[in-house]
């Protein structure tokens, strides 16, 4: 007889199994950063940095991490960041991650990327809600077009990638030579791409965007809400704030572009006072478990979004692996917020975290 619970696949017990499976099938260049990696690394080492604080005799039958993103119920505070070609990952890509997501009921952001169509992705969904990544262009009319075939697919928010003055440079990419394969098809850029990326996409992407241009044209072109992703500095979101814009994601892009920032949950904390109560604040970046999720929320944010584990998901098992690695991470969450005494998100707070000094004592934040 075992009181063990029953595995929901034998050889994948956490998102660090499913990393290695995914990695014996992935080209290392998928999901590759700039040199030399430290955000990357500091993105998933920070998580360490802060213990969970349980409380214990706090009743929590009937936990409920559901919440709410761009007006839509969701299961838990977890979803998809943007990320590029999914079929990299697997034939089926973005069909596959949004069929998973739909059925667990979490939020979808898709790529300007994407190797599958703004339309077949969101045909895929059910009540989950879907936003779009954005980036501008030179011709302000390719960016413009996405937001209108977004908005009549059913999006519900833009999310507006302000860190592509250019691309970064990652090195493994050139030092493995990495291309596309050419059956690979970019169905929402195929214009842009018609222009020709070069090395740093400085033909294609405009580098002059700013607060008091950018920010009025997005509002005059679009209805749907307006998330800027990669935030990095507290300055920033309380500029976000002036300009009554719907969201920020303090993001680092995954260590994709400029390397040597902070790791996001750092730039979380910094960023949490000047947005409490006046805007809703998410995080992508080195978040790996339920209990990452957890310390995120304990630090501020609404909202965790990921960008490789899905991929990671594809390359282990299809639309099965993104929908396993899903699971995962709600069991790990839920049993973090039951084991914390915590029964409802209201509940989590910075009460529940410590950190452990260098002398040995355990602080409170
Ligand atoms: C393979 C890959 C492709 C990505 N493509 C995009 C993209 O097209 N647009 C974008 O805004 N961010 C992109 N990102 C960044 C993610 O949206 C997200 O910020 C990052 O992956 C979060 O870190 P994590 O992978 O540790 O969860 C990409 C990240 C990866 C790993």
């Amino acid at each position: 007889m075992s009181n063990r619970p029953k595995e929901l696949d034998s050889k994948v017990l956490t998102i660090q199994d499913l990393e290695l499976e995914a990695r014996k099938r992935l080209t290392d260049v998928v999901g590759g950063t700039t040199h030399p990696d430290c955000s990357l690394r500091d993105n998933e080492l920070a998580y360490s940095r802060y213990k969970l604080r349980p409380r214990v005799l706090r009743d929590v039958d009937g936990v409920d991490a559901s919440t709410t993103i761009f007006g839509t119920k969701v299961s838990f505070p977890f979803g998809f960041a943007p990320a590029a070609a999914h079929r990299l990952a697997h034939p089926d890509g973005e069909l596959a991650t949004s069929r998973a997501a739909a059925k667990n009921n979490i939020p979808m952001c898709l790529s300007s990327w994407s190797s599958s169509s703004i339309e077949e992705v969101i045909a895929q969904g059910g009540q989950n809600p879907y936003a779009m990544q954005i980036s501008f262009f030179r011709d302000v009319s390719i960016t413009k077009r996405i937001i209108e075939r977004a908005e009549a697919a059913g999006y519900k928010a833009l999310f507006v990638s302000v860190d592509l003055p250019v691309l970064g440079h990652r090195l493994n990419e050139s030092r493995n030579n990495f291309a596309f394969p050419d059956h690979m098809r970019f169905p929402v850029l195929a214009e842009s791409l018609e222009m020709g990326l070069d090395d740093t996409g400085s033909r294609v992407f405009d580098p002059s965007l700013r607060w008091d241009k950018t920010i009025p044209w997005l509002k005059q072109n679009t209805k749907l809400e307006i998330w800027l992703k990669r935030v990095c500095a507290p300055g920033d979101v309380q500029l976000a704030i002036d300009y009554k814009l719907n969201g920020v994601i303090i993001s680092n892009h995954g260590g994709r572009q400029l390397d040597g920032v902070p790791a996001t949950l750092d730039t979380l904390r910094a960023c949490s006072p000047v947005a409490k109560g006046k805007i809703p604040l998410a995080i992508d970046g080195g978040i790996r478990c339920g209990a990452d999720v957890f310390k995120a929320i304990a630090l501020g944010a609404k909202m965790c979004f990921v960008g490789r584990i899905p991929v990671w998901g594809l390359a282990y098992n299809g639309e099965r692996g993104v929908d396993l690695a899903i699971k995962i991470i709600k069991e790990e969450f839920l049993r973090t917020m039951m084991f914390t005494g915590c029964k409802a998100l209201s509940d989590i707070s910075e009460d529940h975290l410590v950190v452990l000094e260098p002398n040995g004592r355990l602080s409170r934040l």
